[in-house]
């Protein structure tokens, strides 16, 4: 007798817009199980560029339409958060000035380019970094895209831009201790008083300060080109999240190999700590103890 596996239903409307390959991959999927917030390490630019003999430049160019690509699939199967790491605090004090202007000037016109479709899949933008320190004229162009995408409800696209994870947890402590100076100055508290007292502090304080506040901490981070490393990205909030490497370069990155990277975490067993389902071993302490 044949016996027959239900597919699992898909649960967004959305799907049925995914390419033909995508369904495939997307339907071995258990739709209870996607992650709700996917973080990308995106790298390989360069490379992908050089390997064809291309200036840099059009590396991050081809990289941008890979942006566009993945963060649709990801709205489409109803991927609530989705975070970029498109521009680091090392990338803006380390590479040449012409390769800064050049990623400064595809920002923008990648927000201005793609706003329609933006709108067309109900992405909200939004970024996290040091966004202050960015020119001007790019700052009054991501403002104007996060405040036109403001009321969509599907995917938040927040860009990490002239981003450092310790940095902004010095950032994070900074606006902590500047909060609990103010309170215990209106509390009438003395120095003294302070140090024989002081403030306690607990895990959820400070991930209420970072930029990511209000943001669930990533089940995935996804890095292409093969490198094993983190680079100063979301280092407290990936605390317990699954890590999946590729070789494949960013600009050749797809929403398909997003679906894999997903059907990839699906086989894994998240613990948090804890012992998870398969609790091999002796369950009882030896003699003893
Ligand atoms: C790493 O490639 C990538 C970056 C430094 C920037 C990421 C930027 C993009 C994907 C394009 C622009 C993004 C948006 C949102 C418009 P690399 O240059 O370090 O590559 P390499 O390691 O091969 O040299």
């Amino acid at each position: 007798m044949i016996s027959v596996v239900p597919k699992p239903a898909p649960q967004t409307p959305g799907w049925q817009q995914l390419s033909a390959d995508e369904q495939s991959v997307y339907l071995s999927l258990d739709p209870a199980r996607l992650p709700r917030h996917i973080a990308i390490i995106m790298d390989g630019n360069g490379r992908w560029a050089g390997r064809r003999s291309l200036a840099r430049f059009l590396g991050h160019q081809q990289g941008a339409e890979s942006v566009q690509f993945v963060v649709e699939t990801a709205a489409r199967i109803g991927i609530p958060w989705m975070t970029l790491y498109a521009f680091s605090l090392e990338n803006n004090l380390r590479r040449p000035r012409t390769e800064v202007g050049f990623l400064m000037k595809l920002l923008k016109s990648y927000l201005t380019g793609n706003i329609k479709r933006m709108h067309d899949n109900n992405i909200r933008i939004a970024y996290i970094g040091r966004i202050k320190e960015l020119p001007a004229d790019v700052q009054e162009t991501m403002l104007w895209a996060q405040e036109s995408t403001a009321r969509n409800t599907g995917t938040t696209l927040t860009l990490a831009l002239n981003y450092g994870s310790r940095t902004e947890m010095v950032d994070a402590m900074g606006s902590v201790l500047a909060v609990r100076l103010r309170q215990a100055k209106a509390a009438g508290l003395s120095l003294d008083d302070i140090i024989a007292h002081p403030p306690t502090l607990d895990e959820s304080d400070l991930a209420s300060a970072l930029y990511t506040a209000g943001m669930p901490d990533p089940d995935l981070i996804i890095r292409t080109s093969g490198e094993q490393r983190i680079s100063n990205f979301l280092l407290w909030q990936m605390a317990y999240s699954e890590i999946y490497v590729t070789d494949r370069l960013w600009p050749d990155f797809r929403g398909i190999h997003l679906l894999e990277a997903i059907q990839n975490y699906q086989q894994r067993e998240r613990r948090f700590g804890g012992l998870g389902e398969s609790k091999d071993g002796p369950q009882s302490l030896p003699d003893g103890l």
